[in-house]
């Protein structure tokens, strides 16, 4: 079968790309379009380098091990025996915390809030993967993909669209400085922004990442069990713990397209072949547990010091003296960032083991009207704390947030009516659309709208917008309610 290529891809010469050396987090940005700083070669890149990308990371993969099976007839069973492994595993854990094992993953706040941001690329495209095969919504196998990353979208929902969610939880604790993480970072990312944009030619290693995505994972339960316990909200997890379920989530709809888009006529071994390396995908970059294993609290925090101290150098004062030595002297070497943390403890301005309100450090910081009020941001400040507080145990354990986790997102955004014609659903749409934010976007997207009485004249004009880098936007809300409304209500 053939899929077009999304509108905004646009193929070019390799020859273009060989001196550019691109990495996934540069590639990732670049797919994203929001900046790679290489003005004038972003096609080039999410062309034939996203491609080359996508090509490298499915042969790691297909060196990796899965429990995919053999045949698509066992496939099932295999599936449902490791969901059923999963929730052993995960009453295990919870046994274990009831008799008063120490938390698994995270080791105190700060830790969890490193979690976030180091996989903040990834969850901030969630659903990516499937974003290309929009342009192929006329074909009835594609419709449980669709539906799928249309749920991700939250159908437009503010409060549902999964990115924006992710960006509250973000926002909420201080943790939005992720763009300069280490690159490893962002392979996951760039092989999901990757399949969107080469859909077509990787169809069948796209279904097979799905499948393997949308598996319910028992690093997923325990992350959302500890982050409630340190008084994080864990809604982003548990909406995931439900809306992936096996029995009518999108695991079901993963498992569905799978069977539906297995060729009748032609290689069917060939493409379930493919398939299987698509699943295994899911392994390439960092997985989780290599995330929460590399967290390291001084080192991270002698890094984000460090960070300061580049800005820090130039705007202190001759009277600021720590050890006796001017403090713009000890900021310009990041190499003395440790000696600096030493002597800020000998000379008593951080006083590690006993409360916060001890160090004095603490209050420059904190304080309002303080010299540098502002200067750390939640996770940082949550780094410091954790680090003066020096005790992983003191970290208090509560269980604040209800878990609020719901069933399928889907909700029409105009009552479906079935007689109703394109036109008058459109007119629905533009007269009930939020006016906030950028609402100059949402006028012109209607105005491009006017007169379209077909749903692919619709979805010609708002797929561009349901697009990884705009779906999270007012504008691409407004198209996301709107596709939504036609595909799932409109037969
Ligand atoms: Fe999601």
């Amino acid at each position: 079968m053939m899929y077009s290529v999304p509108h905004n891809i646009q193929p070019t010469t390799p020859a273009l790309l060989a001196p550019l050396q691109v990495d996934s987090r540069q590639l990732y940005f670049a797919m994203l379009d929001e900046g790679s700083g290489i003005v004038g070669q972003i096609d080039e890149l999410s062309g034939s380098t996203s491609r080359s990308f996508l090509q490298e990371q499915l042969s790691i993969a297909a060196a990796t091990h899965s429990d995919f099976p053999a045949t698509m007839l066992s496939l099932p069973a295999v599936l449902c025996s490791a969901q059923d492994q999963v929730a052993q595993e995960y009453r295990h854990y919870l046994d274990e915390r009831s008799a008063g094992s120490p938390r698994r993953y995270f080791g105190c706040r700060s830790h969890a809030m490193y979690f976030l941001r180091a996989v903040a690329p990834t969850k901030l495209v969630d659903g990516a993967w499937l974003y290309g095969l929009l342009q192929s919504w006329q074909d009835p196998r594609l419709t449980p993909l669709i539906r799928t990353y249309l749920e991700e979208l939250g159908c437009g929902n503010l409060q549902q669209n999964h990115v924006l969610i992710y960006k509250r939880l973000l926002a909420r604790y201080g943790c939005e400085k992720w763009q300069d993480g280490p690159t490893a970072h962002f392979t996951q990312g760039a092989v999901q922004l990757a399949l969107a944009h080469h859909a077509d030619e990787f169809l069948p290693e796209l279904i097979g990442f799905n499948l393997g995505y949308e598996q319910l994972p028992l690093h997923l339960l325990i992350t959302a069990y500890e982050l409630n316990e340190l008084n994080i909200d864990p809604y982003y997890f548990t909406l995931h713990v439900s809306i992936d379920n096996a029995s009518t989530g999108h695991a079901r709809l993963a498992l569905q397209s799978l069977q539906d888009c297995t060729p009748r006529l032609g290689d069917a071994k060939e493409f379930y072949r493919r398939v299987g390396n698509g699943y295994r995908l899911n392994q390439v970059g960092m997985g989780t547990q290599q995330v929460i294993a590399s967290f390291d609290l001084e080192q991270e925090l002698l890094r984000v010091i460090s960070d300061k101290a580049q800005t820090g150098a130039k705007l202190h004062s001759d009277y600021c003296l720590v050890g006796g030595r001017l403090l713009s002297e000890w900021l310009s070497s990041s190499a003395e960032m440790a000696d600096l943390l030493k002597t800020l403890q000998s000379t008593g301005w951080i006083r590690r083991g006993e409360s916060l309100e001890q160090s004095r450090f603490w209050h420059l910081l904190t304080d309002e009207q303080a010299p540098m009020f502002g200067v750390f941001d939640g996770y940082e400040l949550q780094l410091l704390k954790d680090w003066i507080l020096n005790d992983a145990n003191k970290t208090p354990t509560i269980n604040r947030f209800r878990i609020r986790a719901t069933g399928s997102t889907i909700e029409s955004s105009a009552a479906p009516q079935s007689d109703a014609s394109i036109k008058q659903i459109i007119a629905h749409h533009a007269n009930k659309a939020p006016r906030t934010g950028n609402c100059a976007e949402v006028d012109i997207l209607f105005s491009q709208l006017t007169g379209v009485d077909t749903k692919a004249g619709a979805f010609a004009v708002l797929t561009g917008l349901l697009s990884p880098a705009n779906h999270p936007t007012p504008a691409g809300l407004a198209a996301t309610r709107l596709y939504a409304d036609l595909f799932l209500n409109l037969s």
